[in-house]
């Protein structure tokens, strides 16, 4: 898949050198009210296991986080000690959140000074820590919203995460339900601001668009959104940028907004290998997410063609499945993990198809259309 996705970049900028080449994504950094309680949250209800913790034990006092691990996903859970903090202003306006996309990179100096050569905005200037494992140089700079991107460099490091951190050993080791890295993070920004954000990946940090959706693909009676996927060089990263268009009621994008207080993350895509057992598993553990009207089985394997799964499970669980040219997916949305209704995660298997579910757009948007209307917002 990445082979394919290089060649088809290529052809896109046959020039082009990736002067930032991005191994993977290195952690998923939320801002939060308790930090203890949304990793027992994380660990329970979406099996990620213990990984990681910094706070006054480990001699920081401004802040405590917990970092969760499942797969190669790892979420950083952060909240604030003290009055007054960034992080405390953070969650105060936008309720817990996404702050940072961590980037795994081999140079982070090199990757903040190429980006800021073309135009990005500095949150922080390269920095090392050290402790007796060895060192981390970080560097980091803004993106749509408060929503940062850091520069992760690790390769001079032994230690369990990142100087700073303990591992964190518990007694409580819920199994895994079966997530195995992100698939694709989507962002939310308002109005007209999405060529802006698409042009931002193209040219700060050489991203390629790899599909647009406009608001005819995108569109129920009410309401509707348009969509840009960029995506990095090697094609680990994809960002889909979603902004709000013109229909007959509030879009869940201007809900969002609004609730967000600005752009920010929208959702998490997290792949799996198995979406009926993970799906089962999350269910079981009491996370809940958005169904379809069951008449959208009732002609599913005339729109997608043939698939490996029985019609059942994914009938009773309310996965969705997709057909593209070059395979299918498997997919399904939680509902919002906040009080507010702003960030969910998606749970994705990719059967070949490397695209993001089109064909369930319009049946997907109704249910979240339905949801709105519970929350008096639509
Ligand atoms: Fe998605």
């Amino acid at each position: 898949m990445i082979t394919e996705m290089k060649s088809t970049l290529e052809k896109i900028f046959p020039e082009a050198e990736d002067f930032l080449p991005i191994n993977g994504t290195d952690y998923v950094e939320f801002y939060v009210s308790n930090a203890l309680q949304a990793a027992h949250y994380y660990k329970t209800a979406l099996g990620f296991q213990s990984f990681a913790y910094s706070g006054l034990e480990t001699g920081n006092k401004e802040s405590q986080s917990y970092v969760v691990q499942q797969g190669k996903i790892r979420l950083v859970l952060t909240s604030p000690l003290k009055l007054g903090t960034e992080i405390g202003k953070h969650i105060d306006e936008k309720g817990d959140a996404v702050k940072a996309i961590a980037l795994w990179v081999d140079d982070a100096e090199k990757a903040y000074n190429e980006t800021i050569k073309r135009g990005a905005k500095s949150y922080f200037e390269p920095v090392v820590s050290k402790d007796e494992n060895g060192e981390v140089k970080k560097a980091a700079i803004h993106t749509y919203g408060e929503t940062v991107h850091v520069f992760v460099e690790r390769k001079n490091y032994n230690g369990v995460f990142l100087p700073g951190f303990k591992k964190w050993d518990s007694s409580y080791s819920p199994d895994s339900v079966g997530l195995k890295y992100i698939d694709h993070m989507v962002g939310n920004v308002g109005w007209n601001e999405m060529d802006k954000w698409a042009k931002f990946y193209r040219e700060v940090m050489g991203f390629a668009q790899l599909i647009s959706f406009d608001d005819k693909d995108i569109s129920t009676e009410y309401t509707a959104l348009m969509s840009k996927v960029m995506t990095n060089g090697n094609g680990r990263i994809k960002f889909p940028i979603n902004e709000p268009a013109d229909g007959l009621k509030k879009s869940q994008i201007e809900e969002y907004l609004d609730f967000y207080n600005g752009a920010g993350v929208q959702h998490i895509a997290v792949a799996t290998d198995n979406i009926i057992e993970t799906v089962t598993a999350m269910q079981s553990r009491g996370v809940e997410f958005l169904k379809v009207p069951s008449n959208y089985y009732d002609s599913l394997l005339d729109r997608v063609g043939s698939i490996d799964e029985d019609l059942a499970p994914l009938k009773e669980l309310g996965i969705l499945v997709d057909r593209d040219e070059e395979g299918y997916l498997l997919q399904i949305f939680t509902k919002p993990l906040e009080p507010r209704p702003t960030l969910f995660f998606e749970i994705i298997q990719r059967k070949g198809a490397k695209s993001f579910g089109k064909g369930n757009f319009k049946a997907l948007f109704e249910a979240i259309e339905r949801e709105q209307e519970m929350r008096g917002t639509l």
